[in-house]
């Protein structure tokens, strides 16, 4: 009989226990989508704030759909006629099967789905980088893990991640970075604050870069084609750049970031591409960085800012007399080996020394001025003569780099940065402030193509060696100028007028 009982006592309980926990399934899935839902709700609305010309679009998008679909109907009604509004003939109005109606219900029922699929993945999302930082035991004393604000991707191969910290110090990233990539399972390429110091920003790559890249390295890599240069390592392999297509450059870095080095080995770069060029070199900061060009027949070095104004203003008549060649010759510009020129490139290591205001008391006052101008012509006009200007400098703010100057470069090269304002007067944005500490690691920025890169390094022993290569090249005849070095023709012609003006003072003693 008990078991009898039994027999009758358990399937009622178990079908009583089964029917609760399908209720309880029903609430629990209803709590979901609703919480599910909301999430959504909430990360579209932050979505759309973050475009807001999409949500514009959006919105009118929508409004001018109900407008279509009810405009005599509903909307009409309880705008003008409210007391109307709930009657049968307009629930069966909404009810009926009219095309704009069925896309009425189809939008709001994607719409729901879309925000509810939405939600879902958001929460996958928190979960999955949740379950990196516990695992990585990235948590506060509460057991807390830094939450995901905005993911955002930079190109095609590397993501940006932001993280409010709860608490978490930046340096405690820092130092668990290898569990962090192991588990992100990608590179991780810096560390840097968010919007406040209580959020981190962490860059992932697909592709580490490498924290070091040798010139030879590069160059066996990828050989230079004609009149270029090697910009750096990028995700995508080596990246060169072929000079005629810019034509001038900066280079703008804070000190000790990679300048002078990547400077010369764009040098070195051109000086084995190019075969008749003529190289002329202004280094004002210690007369140091540029003095093994010296060697070179066709490269002139100057240190003081009188000769730097005297080189410039011979290039700048070069290029008038290019011009005028141009003009005689109804061509649009100096193609070298048509024409019968040499190619030229104007190299400034730290212009602010050239460029950068000196107070009118100044003994160097006039020529201060002076190379603003002549340089602000350069990079201007030369475009068409077949001469390049190569800047390189620490401080890039208008006072030292004028706005003329600046709009007439095009490659720019942007080594880490100290402010997000230096970052910005070069690169447009503040990426390269948020450059991790690599020497040599920068952005390159080509009109509106913009990569990061490590910079080849290369070692003075190494550029010696390549440099006595090509003096041999020129002793052997391999490598031959076109024309006479400019400054050597400014000499002849100021010896010649020199000369002149003598012979017409003795004429005059003379009568
Ligand atoms: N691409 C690179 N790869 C590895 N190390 C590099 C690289 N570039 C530079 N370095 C290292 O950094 C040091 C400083 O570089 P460099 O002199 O080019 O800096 P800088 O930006 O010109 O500094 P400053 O503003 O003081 O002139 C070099 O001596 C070299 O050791
Ligand atoms: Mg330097």
């Amino acid at each position: 009989m008990v078991d009898k009982n039994k027999m009758r006592v358990i399937p009622i309980d178990s079908s009583s226990r089964t029917a609760q926990e399908i209720d309880a399934a029903i609430t629990e899935s209803v709590h979901q989508f609703v919480v599910s839902f909301g999430i959504g709700v909430s990360y579209f609305f932050k979505l759309l704030l973050q475009r807001p010309l999409i949500a514009i679009s959006l919105i009118f998008g929508l409004l001018w759909l109900c407008y279509y679909a009810t405009v005599n109907n509903w909307v009409y009604d309880v705008v003008y006629q409210p007391d109307a509004f709930l009657t049968w003939e307009r629930v069966r109005w909404i009810c009926e099967a009219r095309a704009e109606v069925i896309a009425l219900w189809w939008l709001a029922f994607f719409g729901t789905l879309g925000l509810f699929v939405l939600g879902i993945t958001s929460q996958m999302i928190a979960h999955k980088y949740r379950q990196i930082f516990l695992s990585t035991k990235l948590v506060d004393g509460r057991g807390k893990t830094p939450a995901l604000i905005k993911k955002r991707r930079l190109d095609k191969y590397r993501i940006e991640l932001e993280f409010a910290t709860n608490g978490i110090g930046i340096q405690r990233f820092k130092e668990k970075k290898d569990d962090l990539e192991s588990s992100f399972n990608q590179a991780i390429e810096s560390f840097n604050h968010g919007k406040t110091m209580s959020r981190v920003r962490i860059v992932l790559s697909k592709h580490r870069l490498p924290e070091l890249v040798t010139f030879d390295e590069v160059s066996k890599e990828k050989p230079l084609a004609d009149a270029s240069f090697y910009v750096g390592h990028s995700v995508q392999g080596v990246l060169t750049q072929d000079i005629r297509q810019l034509p001038h450059m900066l280079i703008a870095g804070s000190t000790g970031s990679g300048k002078s080095v990547f400077f010369k080995q764009v040098l070195m770069g051109l000086l084995q591409s190019t075969e008749n060029l003529q190289l002329y070199c202004i280094d004002l900061k210690a007369g140091l960085e540029m003095n093994c060009f010296k060697r070179l027949p066709n490269s002139y070095v100057v240190k003081n800012l009188s000769l730097a104004v005297g080189l410039m203003s011979s290039i700048e008549d070069e290029m008038r007399r290019r011009f005028k060649f141009l003009e005689q010759n109804g061509l649009r510009e100096i193609v070298p080996e048509r024409d019968g020129f040499d190619r030229i490139v104007l190299s400034i290591d730290e212009s602010s020394v050239l460029t950068g205001k000196l107070p009118k008391t100044h003994r160097d006052y006039d020529n201060n001025v002076k190379a603003g101008e002549i340089l602000d012509n350069l990079c201007k006009l030369s475009r068409a003569a077949a001469i390049h200007i190569v800047l390189a400098t620490q401080k890039v703010d208008k006072t030292v780099l004028p706005t003329q100057v600046s709009e007439n470069i095009s490659g720019r090269m942007a080594f880490k940065a100290n402010s997000v304002a230096g970052s910005t007067q070069v690169i447009h944005t503040k990426e390269a402030a948020d450059l991790p500490q690599i020497k040599g690691r920068g952005i390159w920025l080509v009109g509106t193509t913009k990569h990061i890169v490590q910079g080849p390094f290369l070692s003075e022993d190494r550029l010696d060696v390549l440099l006595s290569q090509l003096v041999e090249e020129f002793q052997a005849g391999d490598r031959k100028l076109r024309q006479k070095m400019i400054h050597e023709l400014a000499a002849n012609k100021d010896t010649s007028t020199s000369r002149l003006k003598q012979t017409i003072k003795r004429k005059d003693s003379d009568e």
